[in-house]
């Protein structure tokens, strides 16, 4: 792909024209180019940040395309229309605490574009705002240019599912999401579409917002493990993490037995990534880049170790911010048309001009912009850094309804026991029968059948299975939403059965009684008994999550949530 075909038509011809010209009479006004062999071209200079953009932009838009699939893939059975927490009640529920208004208090509550928007259709709204996202991220991830527009469309989208998603849309990683894209907003021109918009530099402001991110991101989940648990202390975290993860995958089960001084080193160098390193932002330009590099590097390792959804790919992308053009020029072919020449040719533009650019009104806006970013970002700072300075930390919170800083933190306790709930389904007319067979749902991703070798799909999620982690150390009480599951599969709803990966029922009438069975699930030992019989989980019973329940059982439940009662399935007499 040559640049200049990528390149996208900018609105002003001007901008176009300039670019063009200037890309060919420069090679004859440098006399610098001469001198270097063609076949070592010259090194890019340090401090400009042109390339860097463009890493930023495109690893941002490979996130949203990610999480924009996820919606369009999962929100439907969800929350639409018959999902398992319909988005629209949530948001009559919202209206209804506002006294019925759509004014600026529930805005400001839930601020989504659905409000904006018909409710006959939730579906199709979902879909729409989960197929535009998809559109623009691809477009910014093929061509790697971008516009504030643009940017801001994907925010604003993405902010749109997030508040109607509920529990589902309740993870960290949502609003870190919602602040990495708003950061993203200001990379880039107001209009114009370019891989190199000569007028508009990269933000020194902005790339400090994405270093104080990362600062915070990494400073958060370091202090909220060392007040959290006390097995970050003694450095045994890490003998069970990778079994009580939420979603663990195949190398975690192999991880799981490395011999106990392995086990504490780990713990000791997430310490010192997460506590330690991330000061060496402030220690100029080499160890900012030996800051980006172990931070990239130790989010390699946690994307290799467990299936945290796009966390970890996230979390590496304000880290880009701490590398310029002379260090990402590696990444870029060296091509006479190539971007690195042409940030060449900036760069000794810049250089070698003896009086000043003059500046136009555009750039005095565009500073006017930058500048109360900053402080934008330092106001809704106070709050965070109280916040992680406090004994009493709170991990993953927003302090403003569009989340534009917010305080993270992860894994501030590790469960020391993993457990599942298993979700079966009779024929049996008599659940409490001796001889009733129950036979178990398979979730797509989530421990179950002990015989099933754990996915590896990072950044991929499953919401569903996540959300069944938590259940599991909680009650179904709290969990209303594994009864509405619980009532769709026992009508064989085709858009619940969708969310997961074998349902026993397949081409037979769906069960008569749904239960939930909890179990307590261990890895099996590498080249052990269970091991060569195939299992990867040894799991044990320790009792019921919730009891044999009917269709007919759940009408009353299903009326007072305001969930449609599945069509009852024909019963074949037998
Ligand atoms: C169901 O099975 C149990 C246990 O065998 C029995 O006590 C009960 O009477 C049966 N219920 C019905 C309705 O047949």
């Amino acid at each position: 792909m040559r640049p200049d075909s990528l390149v996208m038509a900018a609105p002003e011809g001007s901008l176009r024209k300039r670019k063009v010209g200037g890309a060919e009479h420069s090679p004859a006004s440098q006399p610098s180019l001469a001198r270097d062999p063609a076949d070592s071209p010259a090194r890019l200079h340090t401090g400009t940040f042109w390339l860097t953009r463009i890493v930023l932009l495109r690893a941002l838009a490979f996130i949203y395309f990610v999480a924009f699939l996820v919606a369009f893939n999962q929100n439907k059975a969800l929350i639409g229309d018959r999902g398992l927490l319909p988005c629209k009640l949530y948001l009559k529920n919202v209206q209804e605490y506002f006294q019925g208004s759509t004014g600026w208090a529930a805005w400001t509550y839930a601020p989504t574009i659905m409000w904006l928007l018909d409710w006959s259709d939730m579906n199709f709204n979902l879909d729409l705002i989960a197929l535009l996202g998809l559109g623009i991220s691809s477009f910014v991830l093929v061509t790697g240019c971008a516009n504030m527009i643009l940017m801001t469309a994907l925010w604003a989208l993405y902010m749109s599912l997030v508040n109607v998603g509920q529990i589902w849309y309740s993870f960290g990683w949502e609003s870190q999401l919602l602040e990495t894209g708003f950061l993203g907003i200001f990379l880039s021109p107001l209009w114009t579409l370019s891989r190199l918009p000569k007028n508009t530099p990269t933000s020194q402001i902005v790339l400090w917002g994405f270093r104080w991110l990362i600062f915070r991101i990494m400073l958060g989940a370091g202090l909220i493990k060392v007040r959290g648990d006390k097995c970050w202390l003694d450095l045994t975290c890490m003998d069970f993490h990778y079994e009580t993860q939420p979603v663990p995958n195949p190398i975690a089960y192999y991880l799981h037995r490395s011999p106990w001084w392995f086990h504490r080193f780990e713990t000791l160098s997430n310490h010192f990534v997460e506590l330690l390193v991330p000061f060496f932002l402030f220690l100029g330009r080499r160890m900012r880049i030996l800051h980006g590099v172990l931070q990239i590097l130790f989010q390699v390792i946690l994307i290799i170790s467990g299936n945290l959804s796009f966390l970890n790919w996230l979390t590496i992308v304000p880290s880009l911010a701490c590398f310029d053009d002379a260090a990402l020029g590696f990444l870029f072919p060296s091509g006479p048309q190539g971007l690195k020449k042409q940030v060449l040719e900036i760069q000794r533009e810049d250089t070698q001009r003896v009086q000043p650019k003059p500046r136009d009104r555009g750039c005095l806006v565009r500073q006017v912009v930058n500048i109360s970013l900053g402080i934008l970002v330092a106001w809704l700072s106070v709050p965070v850094v109280i916040n992680l300075l406090s004994s009493r930390q709170i991990m993953n919170t927003s302090f403003n309804p569009l989340r534009i800083v917010n305080t993270y933190g992860a894994f501030g306790s590790v469960t020391k026991e993993r457990t599942e709930v298993i979700l079966q389904g009779t024929v049996s007319p008599n659940a409490s029968a001796p001889d009733a067979v129950w036979e178990d749902y398979e979730f797509k991703c989530k421990p179950g059948d002990p015989w099933r070798q754990p996915c590896l799909i990072s950044p991929y999620h499953y919401r569903l299975d996540w959300l069944m982690w938590f259940a599991a150390f909680q009650t179904y009480e709290q969990n209303e939403w594994i009864l509405h599951l619980a009532g769709k599969l026992l009508a064989g709803d085709s858009e619940a059965l969708a969310l997961l990966a074998v349902n026993p029922f397949e081409g037979r009438t769906p069960p008569r009684w749904i239960r939930g069975e909890h179990y307590r699930y261990k890895f099996s030992l590498p080249g052990g008994q269970h091991a060569t019989q195939g299992k990867w989980w040894i799991r044990k019973r320790i009792g019921p999550y919730f009891p044999p329940l009917r269709l007919e059982d759940l009408k009353e439940y299903f009326k007072t949530r305001e969930w449609p009662l599945p069509e009852p399935p024909s019963r074949h007499t037998r």
